[in-house]
């Protein structure tokens, strides 16, 4: 039985998070009746979550390199016309207080909840509106257009926009709603994984370090070519902070990372002017000095750094420098998309207009935000994809 259209507007938008509702605002300032469901109870949670509470809603210097994609390209022309500039006018007028963190992140003075307030308003000055708590079971084409069966209805638009996020953190709302209409219109999507996620450790090594929980200290770490010099903390899990979310996001499971633990100390010659200058001093006097004394205390006993100087040969001195400055250690995997800030891969931009945000071969059906296969380094950047897309794709709708 074909159900009854109860109801008809221009746009609907699938997600009420950061890049459906930048969508929902572009395109209802433009006097389409637009409206958004989502299946949540609340608008925006991965926003009121974000930055410790603060949202980091930006970051100055992103640039595409700061993307990971398939295609690298693809973000390109969005970010170029969205930049980070025009959401911080945005943030200014509603008179929103920030700072500038790390150098080019910015966070709220106050709370996460004056930048949803501010989507939130101006989807209402917009006129867009936004449906909670309402389920879409069947999506199919329409003409030119869609019809929705919905827990609210039979809901029938000449646009369809995909903003319902990847796979990370599913009590927050993550579904794999997104991948599941691009498959069913023929669109690719490539394998996704979980992105920006605290590292998980061998039992081995998680007995050796798991002590350290809690202990924060600055490092360079690599793999596969890619290297971050940011914060590392020591969890009861295994690795996290924001070198190790970072470089996440390269990660293959069974590789090895490399992490320097001093990586703006040359330690060979500082090792060798120890042993010159001090030589009755035992390598860990040099250690406390350097690491915080649990991370010290810990590397000390693992690798039996028991000598005084004067008793360390060039190649003990070696392989203590080689210990600290390259640091191997393979992960057991990562804490998956419970805990992962994003979810890389999704829906294939080959398939999408990098202009509009457009399905190529299915009239009217947009996919912005995180559902698509671009990814952000951790510090602003994913944000800024979402208002990006959303905005592209709200000028077209
Ligand atoms: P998002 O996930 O925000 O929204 C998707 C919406 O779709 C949700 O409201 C969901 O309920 C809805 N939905 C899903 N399935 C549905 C279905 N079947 N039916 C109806 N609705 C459905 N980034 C950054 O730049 N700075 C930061 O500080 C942080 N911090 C941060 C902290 C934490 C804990 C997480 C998990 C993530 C971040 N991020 C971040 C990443 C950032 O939150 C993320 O990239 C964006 O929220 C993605 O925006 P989207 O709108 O694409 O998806």
């Amino acid at each position: 039985m074909v159900e009854k259209v109860v109801e008809k507007v221009d746009v609907v938008i699938i997600g009420a998070g950061a890049a459906g509702l930048m969508c929902a605002i572009t395109a209802g300032y433009r006097g389409r009746k637009v409206l958004v469901l989502d299946h949540a109870n609340k608008a925006g949670k991965k926003i009121l979550m974000s930055g410790g509470g603060r949202c980091n809603f930006t970051h100055l210097n992103s640039t595409p390199a700061n993307y990971l994609s398939n295609n690298p390209h693809y973000c390109i022309s969005a970010l170029r016309r969205y930049t980070p500039q025009h959401f911080v006018e945005w943030v200014e007028r509603h008179g929103i207080e920030y700072h500038e963190k790390t150098p080019g992140q910015l966070f709220c003075n106050e709370s996460s909840k004056d930048i949803l307030n501010m989507l939130l308003t101006e989807c209402d000055w917009a006129g867009a509106e936004i449906r909670l708590q309402c389920s879409i079971d069947v999506v199919a084409q329409d003409g030119d257009g869609f019809r929705l069966q919905t827990s609210s209805g039979v809901i029938q638009c000449e646009s369809l926009v995909i903003a319902s996020g990847g796979l990370s953190i599913p009590t927050l709302g993550a579904s794999p709603f997104g991948y599941k209409i691009a498959e069913q219109f023929g669109l690719k999507v490539l394998p996704t994984r979980a992105g920006l996620a605290p590292f998980t450790l061998q039992p081995e090594d998680l007995q050796r370090f798991a002590p350290l929980s809690g202990v924060s200290c600055p490092v360079s770490v690599s793999v596969n070519g890619v290297a971050f010099k940011e914060p590392m903390l020591f969890t009861h899990r295994g690795l996290s902070g924001p070198s190790m979310l970072q470089i996440s996001s390269f990660w293959k499971p069974g590789q090895e990372l490399t992490i320097d633990l001093l990586p703006d100390d040359d330690v060979l010659a500082e090792l060798k002017t120890w042993r010159q200058e001090s030589p009755n001093k035992r390598l860990e006097t040099y250690l406390n000095a350097k690491l915080p004394k649990r991370v010290a205390q810990i590397f000390t006993e693992w690798k039996n750094w028991n000598e005084t100087f004067q008793q360390c040969s060039n190649q003990r001195l070696q392989e203590v420098a080689d210990a600290l400055k390259s640091w191997k250690i393979k992960p057991n995997g990562t804490e998956g998309y419970r805990t992962a800030e994003v979810t890389l891969g999704g829906v294939d931009t080959d398939c999408l207009s990098s202009k509009t945000m457009a399905a190529k071969d299915i009239p009217n059906l947009y996919f912005i935000g995180e559902v698509v296969d671009v990814t952000g380094h951790l510090g602003g950047h994913n944000f800024q994809w979402a208002w990006a897309s959303g905005f592209a794709a709200g000028g077209e709708v």
